[in-house]
């Protein structure tokens, strides 16, 4: 499965002389790279190609805006960017989606080039298109689907990263294992969080989204199972968002896995053993809160979720590892239960 990458994406061994070569075949008239304060400090002296701009804005998910794409837009007015032009976007996943969604509109359109900097966005939003921002308050809600030129990357970024930070971005790997294969499954089983090695893993679990992303570009039905996991993750996120102690986002899906697997078991979809194996090493990795919101809390960011209709809540649940299925309505009454 590991052939399937994206054509449009690179595993590096060399990223200056990577973007070189994609800067060749795109030959913009100028090249401006979008960066934040944790990409320029510790990503942009990793990396040595012609520029004429750097556009710097602040690091996290409240800049991921309108606002911050006028700042963007203005840049490249100003800087007399052109159709012709190329944005390099390097950093995580906010950097990856609002720049891509701001080249992607920038006078209809200017190319772009991905590079990703955290293991969150190797190996999720690097595939499938997605880009966008925030909107009052609701995640990803303008936006549009556009491949990137080009997305490159190189595993020596995530040496900049904390050990929290790299095993957020390792849930969805463990998210893509539990959705689509039993075999890398086995593997994460079969070694601790410490002896993963990035560069064998990373591309399985891009071919492993890759194959879902191709069977389903426009998430009509299958790409919802990529979703395992987020239903509940997204709501706890937003929860712990005003707390003390956020969740990193990969936190709140390792969490939600795990509820949303207490509900597959409920509905008798998710046998008892595979429901305790994961569970088990989930919590061996990461550090969960001690108290949850209740139901009614949760509630209220459950029914944001982009998969519901009119008849109510809608889950990607798993039916054993390997295998998930998507649109399962969940009855109120199990979401009470488990989250009791
Ligand atoms: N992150 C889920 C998706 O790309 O569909």
């Amino acid at each position: 499965m590991s052939n399937n990458l994206p054509p449009y994406l690179t595993i590096s061994q060399d990223i200056s002389a990577d973007l070189a070569e994609a800067i060749s075949v795109i030959q913009p008239d100028k090249i401006a790279i979008l960066i934040d304060e944790n990409t320029k400090k510790h990503c942009l002296p990793l990396i040595d190609i012609r520029h004429e701009e750097i556009i710097e804005i602040k690091s996290g998910e409240t800049e991921k805006t309108l606002e911050t794409c006028n700042q963007i837009w203005s840049k490249l007015t100003d800087g007399g960017f052109t159709r012709k032009s190329l944005l390099v976007n390097l950093g995580g996943g906010v950097i990856g989606d609002m720049g891509g969604f701001a080249a992607a509109t920038f006078k209809r359109g200017m190319p772009f080039i991905n590079v990703p900097t955290t293991l969150l966005s190797q190996v999720d939003a690097s595939i499938g298109g997605k880009l966008g921002v925030d909107f009052n308050g609701l995640k990803n809600h303008i936006g549009l689907f556009q491949d990137p030129n080009k997305v490159i990357i190189h595993t020596s970024f995530l040496n900049t990263l904390s050990e929290r930070e790299l095993k957020s971005g390792f849930a969805e790997i463990i998210k893509h294992s539990l959705i689509k294969s039993q075999e890398q499954w086995n593997y994460l089983l079969s070694r601790s969080f410490e002896s993963i090695q990035w560069d064998e893993v990373i591309p399985k679990s891009i071919a492993i989204k890759s194959t879902v992303v191709d069977a389903d570009p426009r998430e009509k039905g299958l790409r919802k199972i990529l979703n395992y996991g987020h239903t509940i993750g997204h709501a706890l996120e937003t929860h712990y968002l005003k707390s003390e102690t956020p969740l990193l986002h990969g936190e709140a899906v390792a969490l939600g896995m795990i509820l949303e697997n207490e509900i597959a078991e409920r509905m008798g979809m998710l046998n008892n053993e595979a429901k305790t194996e994961i569970k088990k090493y989930l919590e061996n990795i990461y550090q969960f809160p001690k108290m949850l919101p209740g139901y009614e809390e949760l509630a209220k960011h459950l029914s944001q979720d982009k998969k519901n209709d009119q008849k109510g809540l809608r889950f990607s649940l798993l039916e054993k590892v390997g295998m998930c299925t998507y649109d399962v309505l969940v009855d109120e009454s199990i979401l009470k239960d488990i989250l009791r």
